[in-house]
């Protein structure tokens, strides 16, 4: 030892491991324009494809004429159904237990539909010749509303399946009936409802939108006749499960596919799903020998891929005078579009829509849910949220609000007696769902707290008066959300994708001079898991975070998992590598007990190194042991330090959080200014704050977004009116507000680190906390429920129904 050995905190500083705000490693590249997304792939020989679309809802095909596309210079093939079906490819199965056509079969059942792909020699010669595709359509009547789509008469959607008694989740009660799933104890919640105190009962809303990542969906698919391999790259957030798919689908065996998802820019549940474009690049490239890209525009994007939400929750909320609640009732028309291609764990066709009673101490509950076929896009996709978290977040929050006004009582005191108590965790919910850790009240007590809670309050009454008084046209709103997520599928026994059970994986290697690689089974679709997975890693392994590197996404190299969607990364992915880290630490502790001349139960771990219990000065660093796997021949053990563990998460993780919105909404505009965000936030134990607060703060954009513009809308006919970003709300800098962030820390009992997930927190959280704030400005006006988005004219409207306009 002299001056210069580092001490332990600096060694500890210097590892870069659990809680450091370190800066993330994929940052150089991709703020310098050096990220290598799927559209920078060039292969030699490379083809192009683009979809005709169709620009009906709902038409029979008469014809499909493709000479004039053919004889463009430039051409090399149109592929329609008829191409596909004797390969039995123009159907693909869905992740719902549905099935899909992959390119018209017949019949287009929405605007926008993959009807014939062309394959040429150029991007620029495939977009004209898509043009010179000539097909025939009769049109024929359009459904786009749920409820009339299972009127007595509607007219049939899915032909195919019309006779079908049976969907994959149980009876169907119409032709255009998918399923109705049902939670909880039906008739006891309707018996608290009949007989309860006080019952608030409303249809509350979660309008349709699209989770529009700045880069949209494609793949580059390249078959090799000659060693027969097909190798796909593409913005794929489940790698390892589109090659089963396609192993499935082409019947090349899976050693022989490789997948590759290089960098993704964004993905937020868009890239889960296996599309049309996949399939037909993958065709494409087999029957021409060459390798084919696919690349969707923006239109394409917003039409045809993954849309979300689009539930239509009709609730009733029981409760004492005192604001006790007794009871919950749910159900859910949930529009699916044309196929239910939905990405829900098999055995949950609601995803998680069951958590619905949210951060309540609620006795008894029920939740039926309905899903029903539309001309509309097919796709439901978690739109950054685990499975359904999102809309059930939005309904019991609203449902408080609504309660809290029929009560008279104010919302925070209302969710305060009815918080789940600290003291009740693991908590067995009336859905069937075990909470595995929570402090509501301290972090509700802290969110009040910052804000000034009652300070706002007297703001917001002095001025209400004023606006009674002529003296402004301004209303203010205080939007109060408090949010339980639940983010980690698995368990394998409860949740698979495709069959595929949802564990997942992580691999590492110590290389000779005590640096590491670890692969995993995720992908980063700018979450910065090379940045915080090497963090996980440096605090079990004692190793710096510096010296580790994180890969992801390749198939031919990284273990099975089932990718990265529904915050799932850091509560699965993130407690693999914790364990196979502890895996290597074990082998390293046989390594030092051998070179230092000791039985191994007399090491104890000191942040890098094993030491010898009572003789701080005899040690073996990590540095040291990795040296000495490699060269030196260690009776009873294998050379070498690798290890890998498939993690099997026991439960799910139950990230919380509680966020207060204050806006100022102007009665004549319908303009509602955001002047405050306070988000409160708890995932458990936090690997890396700065990441964190990123994660929060783009999640909260997105929830702005959803809540005060962003929707897909169609009119009668199903026309898309919201297909460019002219229409669809994507907020910029300008309309974005200061976030201010906070935390509290209750890890999970059953992780690894105690990390839970928190990327779609902000997301799941904001859209409530945005929608009350609206809400609450015109709550003394008596305004129950207005729907989303609340853009500037549904402000308006609304002022103007309440009869604020004179
Ligand atoms: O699955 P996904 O990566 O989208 O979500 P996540 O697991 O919530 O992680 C998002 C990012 O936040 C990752 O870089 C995580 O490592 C980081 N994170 C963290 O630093 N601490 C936590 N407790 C949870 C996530």
């Amino acid at each position: 030892m002299n001056d210069m050995t580092p001490n332990r905190d600096e060694r500890v500083a210097n590892l870069k491991g659990l809680g450091c705000k370190r800066k993330r490693v994929e940052d150089a590249r991709f703020t310098q324009g050096k990220g290598n997304y799927v559209d920078d792939i060039k292969l030699p020989g490379m083809l192009f494809g683009d979809f005709v679309r169709s620009p009906y809802a709902h038409a029979r095909i008469k014809s499909i004429n493709a000479e004039a596309a053919l004889a463009l210079p430039g051409v090399i093939a149109v592929l329609t159904a008829k191409d596909l079906e004797p390969l039995g490819l123009h159907w693909m199965p869905t992740l719902a237990g549905d099935k899909q056509m992959v390119l018209a079969d017949g019949k287009v059942l929405f605007q926008g539909q993959e009807v014939a792909f062309v394959v040429a020699s150029d991007r620029y010669v495939a977009a004209d010749a898509i043009e010179l595709v000539e097909v025939e359509y009769d049109d024929l009547p359009v459904i786009t509303d749920p409820f009339k789509a299972l009127e007595d008469g509607a007219t049939v959607l899915r032909e195919d399946i019309a006779d079908k008694k049976e969907g994959a989740h149980g009876p169907r009660r119409h032709p255009n009936h998918i399923f109705l799933w049902e939670e909880g104890d039906k008739a006891a919640t309707e018996e608290v409802v009949s007989s309860a105190d006080v019952v608030a009962e409303e249809m509350v809303y979660y309008h349709r939108t699209h989770p529009c990542p700045l880069e949209t969906c494609g793949c580059v698919a390249s078959m090799d006749k000659i060693n027969g391999k097909l190798t796909l790259y593409g913005t794929f957030q489940a790698p390892h499960v589109v090659r089963t798919v396609a192993s499935l689908l082409s019947g090349i065996d899976e050693h022989n596919i490789r997948v590759v998802s290089p960098d993704i820019g964004g993905g937020f549940g868009n890239k889960v799903g296996v599309y049309p474009g996949y399939v037909c690049s993958i065709v494409a490239s087999i029957v021409t020998g060459k390798p084919v890209k696919w690349i969707e525009d923006r239109m394409d994007n917003l039409m045809a891929t993954a849309f979300a939400r689009d539930y239509w929750m009709q609730g009733k909320i029981a409760a004492t005078k005192e604001g006790k609640i007794t009871g919950l009732w749910c159900h859910v028309t949930a529009d699916h579009g044309a196929f239910d291609a939905c990405a829900d764990p098999t055995k949950y066709p609601a995803g998680f829509f069951h958590i619905c009673t949210g951060s309540y101490d609620i006795p008894v509950a029920y939740v039926g849910v309905d899903g029903v076929y539309t001309n509309k896009a097919p796709g439901g996709v978690a739109y950054r949220c685990s499975f359904r978290v999102t809309e059930a977040a939005y309904f019991i929050e609203r449902m408080i609000e609504i309660l809290a006004q029929k009560l008279g009582m104010d919302a925070a005191e209302l969710r305060r007696i009815n918080f789940i108590k600290k003291e009740q965790f693991p908590y067995h919910s009336a859905l069937g769902w075990e909470y595995d850790s929570g402090d509501y009240h301290t972090a509700w007590d802290k969110a009040l707290e910052a804000v000034d809670y009652k300070g706002l309050r007297r703001e917001q009454a002095e001025r209400l008066e004023a606006f009674k008084r002529g003296e402004t046209r301004k209303l203010m709103g205080v939007g109060l959300t408090f949010f339980t997520e639940i983010v980690g599928a698995g368990p394998v026994k409860n949740c698979d994708i495709l069959g595929m059970g949802m564990f997942d994986s992580c691999e590492i290697r110590i290389h000779p001079t005590g640096s590491a690689i670890a692969r995993l089974g995720t992908i980063s679709q700018g979450q910065g898991h090379a940045t915080t997975f090497a963090q996980i890693l440096a605090s079990e392994i004692g190793i710096s975070a510096d010296k580790i590197t994180v890969e992801e996404g390749d198939t031919d190299t990284a273990p099975y998992g089932l990718g990265t969607y529904g915050s799932r990364s850091t509560p699965v992915a993130g407690a693999a590598t914790a364990l196979a880290g502890r895996k290597i630490r074990a082998k390293a502790q046989m390594i030092a007990a051998y070179l230092l001349e000791v039985h191994d139960d007399d090491l104890e771990w000191d942040v890098d190194r094993f030491v010898v219990k009572g003789a701080p000065e005899r040690f073996k660093t990590m540095a040291e042991i990795a040296y000495a796997s490699y060269n030196q021949a260690i009776p009873g053990l294998e050379p070498g330090l690798e290890a890998v563990s498939y993690y099997d998460p026991p439960n799910m993780t139950y990230p919380f959080g509680a966020y207060i919105c204050v806006m100022d909404v102007d009665v004549d505009t319908g303009v509602a200014d955001i002047r405050q965000f306070y988000a409160l936030d708890d995932c458990g134990t936090r690997i890396n704050p700065m990441v964190i607060e990123g994660q929060v703060h783009g999640g909260l954009t997105e929830a702005l977004a959803i809540a005060m513009g962003q929707e897909i809308a169609y009119d009668e006919m199903g026309n898309v009116k919201t297909g460019t970003l002219m229409d669809f709300f994507l907020p910029t800098a300008w309309e974005t507000p200061n976030y201010v962030t906070d935390h509290t820390e209750t890890p999970s009992p059953h992780h690894p680190i105690g990390a839970k997930g928190v990327g779609e927190s902000p997301n799941v959280g904001g859209v409530p906390a945005f929608s009350n704030a609206v809400h609450d400005a015109f709550r003394a006006f008596g305004l129950k429920q207005s729907h989303m988005p609340h853009d500037h004219w549904r402000i308006w409207k609304t002022a103007n129904s309440l009869g604020l306009h004179g």
